[in-house]
C-alpha cells in the first residue's frame, strides 16, 4: 500500500491536488514538483520524457502504486511512451494518468456554440493533444490554441501580479479571443494557471466561461478508482500529504501558499 503521487514540474500540481484531496479526503498524497527544472513548456520532447520518467521512478521507489501526471506538457510529451513502455517493461501493475484525457472528455459539455479556446505552453500546443484527444469525444467543436511561453515562469516566480505580468497576461487572452469571436469556453490548459483565473474572468467579456482542470481531474479519478477497486486497495487512506521539491525546500514552502490552502513543509530532493 502507498500514497497516490502527484507529479508537476513545479507548483501547478498543487492546484490540481487541492481539488483531489477535497474530493478524496481519506487517501494519502506525495507530490513531487521538479521546480529546480521547471518551466518544462519550452524543453524538447525528449528532455520532458527523460525528466518525467525520473520523477515517475522516483515515486514509485517511495511507494506509490498509481501516479497523476498533473501537468499537461508532461502529460502530452511523456505520459504515452511511459504508459506503453516504462510501465509494461518496469512497473507491471502499477498506474500513471495524465490530466490531458479527462479534460478533453469532457470541455464539449460546457460550450453552446462548440468553440473551444485553450491557453497552454508552448509544449502542449505544438503536440496538438488538445486538438487530438477533444476531436475524438467532441467532433462537433473546433479548437482554438494559443501558446503562452511566459506565463509558468512569470507564475514560478511569482511576478504574475505584477503590472507587467497583469499586461502580458491581458495580452495573450485578448490574441486567443482574436482566433474566433465564437469562443464562449476557455480551457486553462496548463495546471499553473488556475492562480490566474480570477484576473482572466475579469478581463473577458461576459458570457464566456473559464475552466480550470483541477475538479475534473478529481471526478475522474474517483470514478477510475471506483472502477478499479484492486487498484484503490492498494492506496493507503490516513488523509496525510507529504511534499518533495528538487529546489529548496524553504522557498517551495513560501511559494507553495498561492497554490494550496494549507501551510506547507516540504522535503528537498534531487533527481537524475
Ligand atoms: N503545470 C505545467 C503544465 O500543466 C507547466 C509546465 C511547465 O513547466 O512549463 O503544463
Amino acid at each position: 500500500m502507498g500514497p497516490i503521487g502527484i507529479f508537476d514540474s513545479g507548483y501547478g500540481g498543487l492546484t490540481i491536488l487541492q481539488d483531489i484531496q477535497n474530493k478524496l479526503p481519506e487517501h494519502d498524497y506525495l507530490y513531487l514538483g521538479d521546480n529546480a527544472r521547471a518551466p518544462y513548456g519550452t524543453r524538447s520532447f525528449d528532455v520532458v520524457y527523460e525528466f518525467t520518467l525520473e520523477a515517475i521512478k522516483e515515486l514509485f521507489d517511495r511507494g506509490c502504486e498509481l501516479i497523476i501526471i498533473a501537468c499537461n506538457t508532461a502529460s502530452a510529451k511523456a505520459l504515452r511512451t511511459i504508459q506503453q513502455n516504462d510501465l509494461p517493461k518496469h512497473f507491471p501493475g502499477k498506474r500513471v494518468l495524465g490530466v490531458i484525457r479527462p479534460s478533453s472528455e469532457i470541455i464539449g459539455q460546457f460550450t453552446l456554440n462548440n468553440h473551444i479556446g485553450i491557453l497552454a505552453t508552448q509544449g502542449t500546443v505544438v503536440s496538438e493533444s488538445y486538438v487530438i484527444e477533444i476531436e475524438k469525444f467532441s467532433p462537433e467543436c473546433r479548437v482554438h490554441q494559443l501558446a503562452c511561453p511566459l506565463w509558468v515562469p512569470l507564475i514560478e516566480n511569482n511576478e504574475h501580479e505584477t503590472k507587467e505580468g497583469r499586461e502580458f497576461i491581458k495580452k495573450d487572452v485578448e490574441l486567443l479571443l482574436s482566433k474566433s469571436k465564437y469562443i464562449d469556453t476557455i480551457l486553462l490548459g496548463c495546471t499553473h494557471y488556475p492562480v490566474l483565473k480570477e484576473y482572466i474572468e475579469s478581463i473577458i467579456p461576459n458570457g464566456i466561461e473559464v475552466i480550470a482542470q483541477g475538479n475534473i481531474v478529481a471526478d475522474s479519478l474517483s470514478d477510475y478508482l471506483l472502477r478499479h477497486p484492486w487498484l484503490d486497495s492498494k492506496c493507503s487512506k490516513n488523509g496525510s500529504i507529504h511534499f518533495l521539491t528538487t529546489e529548496s525546500s524553504q522557498e517551495f514552502d513560501q511559494n507553495a501558499s498561492h497554490f494550496f490552502s494549507k501551510s506547507i513543509s516540504s522535503e528537498h530532493i534531487k533527481l537524475g
